[in-house]
């Protein structure tokens, strides 16, 4: 059975899969996703035997990254833990009191499998799965009203912990990947993406937004792992900014993608993305810059 994201992430990358691993460069040896969110091209790259080497996967969100370190240190017992959540998950007055866990002092003592599960149960049944928080750093998406969420899939939990065993997770800024990558490693930055419009944004994750400084921020990192002798792909948005800030890398392309949360969580449709890579990929032999995918 392959191991899934066992997280409903903002800007998952589930759809774009097919798009990312056509651009997969023809080798490589240590993978790294500093912006790890649901994993969607970590758990591929597993589950086909392309992570020979090891990986490292950070994130600057610590409570997701507390979900990977308790699915990949305590599965049984945060499944345990999700168990005794499960009945609850369409009593609204439960949802609040876990919810209400990081308004309390002494959050971050209580013990990480269950903040991890608390994560998870709050993903499950917040609305729109959307891990929004807000500029204290509090979870505040509201209750979602689901009528059969999945709030513990035990399989793919014990999947996800087998695909984790030797993998590398930290709570760490993007750029951390600087003292890390040695060249022919492979590094996917899936960033925040820069807003299409004003009041299209959805970079809520941290708390702290990400703005276009952090983008430009994120370029320099790129072409200095490029530099290196490092394969570096990253997605964002068709926007002006993303296609100015990575113009003239081996690819630059644009792919169609349906997306599925955006700045409220309703809006669904098909927008143009931005993948670029520093390398020519394997299904590539020659330069497409610019081309429509
Ligand atoms: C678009 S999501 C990643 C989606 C993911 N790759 C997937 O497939 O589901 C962006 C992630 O960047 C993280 N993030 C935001 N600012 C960051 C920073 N400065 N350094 C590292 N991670 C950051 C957020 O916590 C969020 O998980």
């Amino acid at each position: 059975m392959p191991a899934r994201s066992f997280l409903k992430w903002a800007g998952g990358k589930a759809q774009l899969l097919p798009a990312l691993t056509e651009r997969l460069p023809p080798r490589f040896r240590r993978y790294h996703e500093p912006f790890v969110g649901g994993g969607a091209l970590f758990f591929h790259l597993w589950n086909t035997g392309r992570l020979q080497a090891g990986a490292t996967l950070s994130d600057f969100n610590p409570e997701l990254v507390a979900c990977y370190t308790a699915v990949r240190d305590h599965v049984e017992e945060l499944i345990e833990i999700l168990q005794r959540h499960k009945p609850h998950f369409a009593d609204r007055d439960y949802f609040y009191a876990i919810r209400g866990w990081d308004r309390q002092p002494g959050f971050e003592h209580i013990p990480l499998v269950e903040r991890a599960a608390r994560t998870i149960f709050l993903n499950r049944t917040c609305y729109n799965g959307l891990y929004r928080l807000n500029n204290r750093g509090q979870f505040n998406a509201p209750f979602g009203y689901y009528k059969n969420p999945l709030i513990v899939d035990p399989e793919n939990l014990r999947e996800v912990s087998r695909a984790l065993q030797h993998v590398e997770l930290l709570v760490d800024d993007f750029a951390g990947v600087l003292a890390r990558a040695e060249p022919d490693d492979f590094i996917y930055f899936d960033p925040p993406y820069v807003p299409v419009s004003a009041t299209a944004s959805f970079t809520a994750y941290t708390g702290q937004g990400f703005s276009e400084l952090e983008q430009r921020r994120l370029a320099e990192v790129f072409m200095r792992l490029a530099e290196r002798g490092c394969h570096v792909m990253l997605s964002n948005s068709y926007t002006e900014l993303a296609r100015t800030l990575y113009a003239g890398q081996p690819v630059h392309e644009s792919v169609r993608a349906s997306r599925k949360i955006n700045c409220d969580g309703k809006k669904r449709g098909e927008v143009d993305e931005l993948i670029v890579c520093s390398y020519l990929p394997a299904s590539r032999p020659s330069a497409l810059v610019g081309a429509k995918a």
